[in-house]
């Protein structure tokens, strides 16, 4: 099944080491929705769910990464603060960045703080173009490839660190994804992946809105062409109706907060969520004892304060605070991100 990719030297150096749709649970289907239902297995057999993620996210990741303010958020995400390691953790170390999205942050990253080399893989050549406009700095340090997490073209035992940031519960099989980053994680190396939980408010919603995306063109127009201006405009209509039937408030609320709180990143966050093809939920438990059964220990679970700029400002506590009832209750086992060390002998 596999063949090792790399340089050469690397491959010297490291050769001894070496349903799909959330869609209606409702029980009165309509005709329209198992028409849906049976056009989304379909596009599971033959591979196109993958292909519409990938063409999905390029488009938003191209928009953040040309945006200074979201890529220099996006690039703060992965730190040795957050892994809760030391500094110069990364110096020296091989390192693989999988489903690396089209402006490869989480490689930019790595790289930056030293990594001696980063692999970075995504389902389509898409990133083989794009990704390297972010990574100029650091030219011979990665090696970009495509291939899916569902079945790895490395070597078992063959990476330091394996990263993979939002990726797997947009794969056919999170375990499977799983399964393969243990695999190429070597004994004593480091895996992190992070993943959407299952439950919690919000994320009915969001099922909700999938749905609706699915089943009702017009809304798919609405949510294809959204814009950061047509938010602003609409709030600040409500705002300019509320001032006008006399409402203090309507008048007191900046409009500037308002361009700041719907912007790009926001209306990217919104396509993200509804319109991809997969959004699967795990809960930390059931991860956890996947993760167990590959042989990995040390297992925590990681957590950050976010720092958006806009409206999901108001949601950081709830990220950070996930045990929280109130966090539990909007986002149940929230985005679980974690962090495990592969068992048997090796260099951390
Ligand atoms: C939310 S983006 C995250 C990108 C990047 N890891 C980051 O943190 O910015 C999800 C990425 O997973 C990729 N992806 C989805 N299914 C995949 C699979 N089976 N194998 C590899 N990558 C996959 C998508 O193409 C997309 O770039």
């Amino acid at each position: 099944m596999l063949t090792a990719i790399g340089p050469a030297s690397m491959q010297s150096e490291q050769a001894q080491a070496g349903p799909a749709s959330q869609c209606l649970s409702n029980k009165k289907e309509t005709k329209v929705a198992a028409l849906f239902n049976r056009q989304r297995g379909n596009d599971i057999r033959r591979g196109s769910l993958e292909k519409r993620t990938r063409k999905l996210f390029h488009e938003l990741h191209v928009v953040q990464g040309d945006d200074p303010r979201i890529y220099q958020r996006l690039r703060k995400l992965l730190s040795p603060a957050y892994l809760n390691v030391a500094r110069n953790y990364f110096c020296g170390k091989v390192c693989l960045d999988a489903g690396c999205g089209s402006n490869a942050n989480a490689t930019y990253s790595m790289l930056a703080h030293g990594a001696r080399k980063v692999f970075a893989f995504d389902l389509d050549e898409t990133i083989l173009k794009s990704a390297p406009k972010y990574l100029r700095l650091f030219k011979g340090r990665y090696e970009l490839s495509t291939g899916t997490v569902l079945d790895l073209h490395y070597r078992d035992d063959f990476f330091d660190f394996v990263h993979c940031a939002g990726v797997l519960h947009h794969a056919r099989d999170v375990y499977q994804g799983l399964a393969e980053l243990a695999r190429v994680t070597k004994p004593g190396g480091l895996l992190v992946f992070s993943v959407y939980g299952k439950g919690g408010v919000a994320r009915e919603i969001t099922s909700l809105l999938r749905d609706k995306y699915d089943k009702d063109k017009e809304f798919q127009y609405v949510i294809d062409n959204l814009t950061e201006r047509q938010l602003q405009d609409g709030v600040t209509w409500i705002l300019d109706e509320m001032a006008g039937q006399g409402d203090s408030w309507g008048k007191k609320i900046p409009r500037g907060l308002i361009r700041r709180l719907f912007d790009k990143d926001l209306v990217l966050t919104i396509k993200d969520r509804i319109k991809a093809p997969i959004y699967h939920e795990d809960s930390e438990e059931e991860l956890v004892a996947a993760l167990k059964g590959h042989g990995f220990r040390k297992i925590e679970r990681l957590t950050r304060y976010p720092r958006y700029q806009n409206l999901r400002r108001f949601l950081s506590p709830l990220y950070y605070r996930y045990d929280h009832p109130l966090a539990r209750l909007f986002y149940g086992s929230g985005f679980v991100q974690l962090k495990a060390v592969k068992e048997g002998k090796g260099r951390r």
